[in-house]
């Protein structure tokens, strides 16, 4: 890796002109009362507008266009063309095709494809957003650090990790799970996964929200400010990543200083390899840990059968993750001009493949909106996609889940919920900032 990183980052490009409308934030102007959505245009719904998930509006959105605009056209002066798929067989049908839709353009709407970035922008390199073969190399020296050995050999300790959260909250005492919980957990398995100093680990939970949010979404002001922290992580890791390539630890930054395709990798391919592990194991998991609480207190009939069954907590946790679905959609982008139903996609058009939507399809998943946590066919969620890029991480953070809820169950009669929750200011990542709180004893 070329030692003089940082120095070729910060001269090309100049920071005084560092910002831009990041695709997606379009519509983040909106103002005044979000309309229902049978009273709008059919052409005019653009459901990437983060204020739709914020206040959690989007579902009615989503039922509109399952129902009368399956493969739903937009254009913005930012992004360019793109579509919206909301049924699950359209989904899984472009996931799993990865011929015909690519991933190297990108993983979120984003700026038309041909066009040269906008000074500001850091063009991260990860393989979730490469095709065949050069994903496929970066995939495999990676994937060892979650392999089921190694995963049967961790349990133990995030069952000790768990339990040591768990231990410490206040009973009959407001609190907010997401932070008390849902962060600290999954801050404490990245810093495992990393073999990153423990009394730093926050440093890991900070760059993953910096790399997903919103600027002025309430964690970041601008972009200069995400290119500044990103390029502060990057220096950090450099670090690490020299130490483990004389004391290799067999963390994830030992696997990328040593494996044979990745060990010469560019810096922003490793940063971006970082990222992609650090925000695939936080955010997601992170967010299921919440919803699963707030789905069991929207649904006491479900927390009921919890209570008397708990050999239903590894379907409960594929369920969760449905239900939740804490990445609402990926992007492709078409590789030549296609038809899906009846419309005309063109190459060069970015599509967004809705998992939020496609995962309550009434075709597929009855009483969809419902969490049940016995359903039948809850494995068959869109959570994960499918495909070469199906989630290197599900075993992982289907672990941490039914390790949390064998854990919450040996102590708590009820984890309720007690004032209104705050949701992301996000269309992509799903999820909670605020889930006030008590605990009661078994
Ligand atoms: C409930 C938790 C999680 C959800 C919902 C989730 C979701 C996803 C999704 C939707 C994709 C892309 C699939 C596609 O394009 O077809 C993905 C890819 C990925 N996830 Fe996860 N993820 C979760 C947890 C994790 C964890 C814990 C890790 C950490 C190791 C992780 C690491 C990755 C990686 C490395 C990829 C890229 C795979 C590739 O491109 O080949 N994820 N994840």
């Amino acid at each position: 890796m070329a030692e003089t990183t940082l120095e070729n980052q910060k001269s090309e490009t100049n920071p005084e002109t560092a910002t831009f409308v990041r695709p997606g934030s379009e519509q983040d102007s909106r103002k005044g009362e979000i309309p229902k959505a049978a009273d709008v245009p059919l052409e005019t719904i653009n459901p990437a507008w983060n204020r739709l998930f914020q206040e959690d509006r989007q579902w009615e959105y989503f039922e509109r266009l399952r129902a009368e605009s399956p493969v739903h056209f937009n254009e913005s002066e930012v992004a360019g063309r793109y579509w919206s798929l909301t049924r699950y067989d359209d989904i899984k049908a472009v996931d799993i095709d990865h011929e015909n839709f690519s991933s190297a353009h990108g993983i979120t709407l984003g700026f038309p494809v041909g066009q040269p970035l906008p000074d500001g922008a850091l063009n991260i390199s990860l393989f979730i957003a490469m095709d065949p073969p050069k994903h496929d190399v970066q995939r495999k020296t990676v994937s060892p650090v979650v392999s089921p050995r190694n995963l049967a050999g961790m349990e133990a300790l995030i069952r000790e990790r768990t339990a040591s959260v768990l231990d410490d909250l206040p009973i009959g005492e407001e609190f907010n799970w997401v932070e008390k919980v849902s962060v600290e957990l999954t801050t404490r398995m990245l810093a495992t996964l990393f073999d990153f100093p423990y009394e730093e680990r926050h440093k890991l939970t900070r760059w993953s929200d910096v790399a997903t949010a919103v600027p002025g979404g309430g964690i970041i002001e601008t972009e200069q400010q995400r290119r500044e922290e990103l390029v502060e992580c990057l220096a950090y890791f450099t670090e690490i990543w020299k130490e483990r390539k004389e004391n290799p630890t067999g963390d994830f930054v030992s696997m990328l200083a040593h494996g044979e395709e990745t060990k010469d990798m560019e810096p922003l391919e490793f940063l971006g390899n970082l990222i992609l592990l650090i925000v695939g194991g936080n955010d997601t998991t992170r967010n299921s840990m919440s919803g699963g609480v707030l789905a069991l207190n929207q649904f006491p009939d479900e927390y009921d059968k919890l209570r008397n069954n708990q050999e239903l907590i590894p379907n409960m946790v594929a369920e969760i993750i449905r239900w939740q679905t804490p990445l609402a959609y990926m992007r492709r982008t078409a590789n030549k001009d296609v038809t899906i139903r009846d419309k005309e996609i063109k190459a060069g058009d970015q599509l967004l493949m809705w998992y939020l939507s496609g995962n309550r399809d009434e075709s597929v998943f009855e009483n969809a909106n419902k969490l049940i946590i016995d359903r039948h066919n809850a494995r068959n969620h869109l959570s994960f996609g499918f495909g070469i890029h199906r989630c290197m991480g599900n075993r992982l953070a289907e672990l941490q889940l039914r390790v949390l809820w064998e854990e919450i169950m040996k102590r708590f009669h009820k984890v309720e919920v007690v004032g209104p929750v705050e949701r992301t200011f996000s269309s992509f990542v799903k999820g909670y900032t605020e889930l006030p709180v008590v605990l009661h004893k078994l």
